[in-house]
């Protein structure tokens, strides 16, 4: 029987270093795309496919992130005083509901398997989505939405996956794939950070997943894998063969926020879809050219 993903994991707990200093003393996930934080746009893509419960992994100075999805009395009462109703629904439809979310704590940088297992007794014994604000998915139907759709068909475990060049293998957790039918990638193997000749294929996972809560189990073990980390990737793969186990090659485009490039080619891609803004940035963009 196919239980319904109702929760969604937010792993934010990471430095942000590439991002210094501007990370210094603000979570790299309020970094702004156009103007909205990179936690927000993962936010209301979960939103969008349905999840009730939303809990955020954190760390040390990541408070504001807390701040943002709460209320913030001074600023509604100063923006209805003024009469900026545009504003104050921008700011309140940003709120999740009292009891809808929840934050605890990854007190040592051990990986993201580390970072998801931390959410372990929140999530309990039921389904789960995981969604790495890192990755920006700009698309029709939301990722996640497209990969509940498959949820509904197939249940078992999903990976948001995409094709990548070969010499960017050691970035990505990779796909060995089996069957394929339409955008559905049966998933025979996974591997994190493979070289590009040891890499099963060119089939990155991005930051969108789908899974059954037996992948605790095997994060309690507290393996370590690529780089001396807990790898997200090393429990999912020892699912594989137990549990029915997918990747779904999504439709829409991924920014990499983890990136200066990725994050600067987000803001110029958002701020083009924006009709306030897109003929102003046009004329802008044609002056590097
Ligand atoms: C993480 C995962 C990796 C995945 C990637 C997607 O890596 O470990 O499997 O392919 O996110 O963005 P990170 O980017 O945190 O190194």
């Amino acid at each position: 029987m196919k239980r319904r993903v109702r929760k969604a994991i937010f792993p934010v707990g990471g430095l942000g270093t590439r991002f210094l200093p501007a990370t210094k003393a603000l979570p790299k996930e309020m970094l702004p795309v156009v103007d909205k934080p990179i936690i927000q746009y993962a936010v209301e893509e979960a939103k969008a496919a349905g999840i009730e419960e939303f809990i955020f992994v954190t760390g040390r100075g990541k408070s504001a992130i807390e701040d943002h999805f709460d209320h913030s009395y001074e600023l509604s009462e100063t923006l209805h005083k003024r009469s900026k109703y545009q504003e104050l629904a921008e700011v309140s439809s940003s709120m999740l509901k009292p009891g809808q979310v929840a934050y605890t704590r990854q007190q040592d940088p051990l990986g993201l398997g580390h970072a998801v297992w931390c959410a372990r007794n929140l999530v309990g014994d039921e389904p789960v989505a995981i969604l790495l604000a890192d990755d920006i998915i700009l698309s029709d139907t939301p990722c996640l939405k497209q990969m509940m759709e498959h949820y509904d068909d197939n249940g078992g475990n999903l990976v948001a996956v995409m094709e990548v060049e070969r010499q960017l293998t050691r970035n990505y957790g990779i796909v060995a794939p089996g069957k394929t039918r339409d955008r559905l990638i049966e998933v025979k193997g996974l591997v994190e950070k493979p070289e590009p000749e040891q890499a099963p294929s060119n089939l990155a996972v991005i930051g969108r997943y789908i899974l059954q809560p037996a992948v605790f189990d095997h994060l309690s073990r507290f393996e370590r894998g690529a780089g001396g980390e807990i790898q997200l990737t090393d429990a999912m793969a020892k699912l594989i063969g137990v549990q029915p186990f997918h990747g779904v090659l999504f439709e829409g485009r991924r920014f990499d926020c983890g990136t200066r490039v990725g994050f600067i080619d987000a803001n110029i891609a958002f701020a083009l879809r924006r009709p306030d803004m897109v003929d102003r940035m046009r004329d802008i963009l044609r002056r590097y050219q």
